[in-house]
């Protein structure tokens, strides 16, 4: 009897084990899934293309088919891939108005004949990554079906898919459900099995449409990127609003910027012809120090020579993706009055103690500045001195000792940025 109760005792124990395991299974953090280890860079439509449907009027700005593909061509054949571009993402304005019999999403008949599984077959064979988009509310922003009381058949179509990348918009719902919708999107997501990169827009709306504080803390343990700012538009002050915004919101955003985790200052606007060179350094240049995701949206057709240069350059890129995923802080010089360095420590290190660091002068001012500054004050401290790479003609440019004055003229309206390895 006694016998008997310790045995029933033991498999009562093993069952809670097991239902405990599996709940907290259920309950993995999203930032286990082993993506976005560097910030995501890629292609994605909404900025250029946005909800372009009408394509018999308008066959050059059409979101179908033809166009994904011809991004993933331009990809694979034009350098970006080698360049490390590889997310190939569409946003809003895919599906049909209406789900299927069974409650599943439907891309659009007419602009993706051959639905979505194909798009991603297409584009995994040529080494690349697909994305898609959806909304926690019941409709998207632009009013197509969106995920609300969907989440698991949804995640488990674009599983099904072969989705890689998941971009997750917060329109229509409230503060409460944004804070309960996006943990358990993804949480549906980790249960297929499938990794995708979850790029929420969460804080965006907890802070410009509820008026409230967004509380990273959380948002960073369930996504792997976030919106956190007004979308790009194609203009050079709406770059200059996003410069503004992470430059005084550096001390809330860094903390909670890392592998995996990382703050979405939305996509890049090369290719839209309204960047003169200097701004498309300026623009391309913050980006890179912020460890943000590079996403292209164009039609990559327009994409200028020189801004593929500028896209391809890998000294860029390098500080873009660097391992560590520091965001740079920024510094107000004196002489740079209306601008900043932003400073920002990088591999490769020298032993444990001396990273390397990209100086990135952005001066927004129209004339130039004649900047200098000592290195020392930046935490530079290798005693043995650092030699310096200008970023953007990949020239060597001397060797510095940490206690030197360092002396740099700015032009107006641009960049220099300076990458200098311990000696
Ligand atoms: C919001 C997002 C944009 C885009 C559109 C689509 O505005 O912030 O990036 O996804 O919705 O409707």
């Amino acid at each position: 009897m006694i016998k008997g109760s310790s045995c029933n005792m033991f498999y009562f124990r093993c069952v809670l084990f097991i239902l405990f395991f599996a709940f907290s299974l259920d309950k993995v953090d999203l930032l286990e899934n082993g993506m976005a280890l560097t910030p995501p860079m890629g292609w994605m439509s909404w900025g250029y293309y946005m909800c372009s449907t009408k394509c018999e009027e308008d066959e050059d700005k059409c979101l179908d088919e033809k166009l994904i593909l011809s991004v993933a061509d331009s990809f694979y054949n034009e350098g970006y891939q080698e360049a490390g571009y590889e997310y190939i993402i569409i946003d809003d304005c895919w599906s049909e108005r209406q789900r299927d019999e069974n409650d599943r999403l439907v891309p659009d008949k007419r602009r993706f004949p051959r639905g979505m599984k194909f798009l991603a077959d297409y584009i995994h064979a040529k080494g690349l990554k697909f994305g898609i988009y959806t909304n926690i509310a019941n409709v998207t922003c632009m009013r197509y079906p969106g995920s609300y009381s969907h989440l698991d058949i949804d995640a488990q179509t674009f599983a099904e898919w072969g989705v890689d990348y998941l971009k997750v918009d917060g329109c229509f719902v409230t503060e409460d459900y944004l804070n309960v919708g996006y943990i358990e999107l993804g949480h549906a997501l980790n249960r297929t099995g499938r990794p995708m990169v979850y790029s929420c827009s969460w804080p965006y709306y907890i802070e410009y449409i509820h008026n409230n504080k967004p509380n990273y803390t959380e948002i960073s343990k369930y996504c792997n990127m976030w919106r956190n700012y007004h979308d790009v538009q194609t203009s050079w002050d709406a770059i200059l609003g996003i410069i503004q915004h992470y430059r005084s919101r550096y001390k809330e955003l860094a903390p909670h910027h890392g592998p995996g985790h990382w703050n979405d200052p939305d996509m890049l606007i090369f290719g839209t012809g309204v960047l003169t060179h200097s701004q498309s350094r300026v623009h391309l240049a913050v980006l890179a120090m912020l460890s943000a995701p590079i996403l292209l949206s164009c039609d990559m057709k327009k994409i200028t020579p020189y801004e593929k240069k500028l896209l391809q350059n890998l000294d860029i890129i390098a500080v873009a993706q660097d391992p560590m995923g520091i965001m740079a802080q920024p510094y107000k010089l004196p002489d740079l009055w209306n601008g900043f360095v932003w400073v920002k420590p990088h591999l490769p290190k020298k032993g444990d103690q001396f990273p390397s660091y990209t100086f990135a002068f952005v001066n927004l001012d129209i004339d130039e500045s004649e900047v200098s500054f000592t290195l020392s004050t930046y935490h530079l401290n290798n005693t043995d001195g650092y030699t310096v790479l200008d970023v953007f003609t990949g020239q060597f440019i001397r060797n510095v000792t940490y206690y030197e004055t360092f002396e740099v003229t700015v032009p107006g309206v641009d960049v220099i940025m300076y990458t200098l390895y311990p000696l």
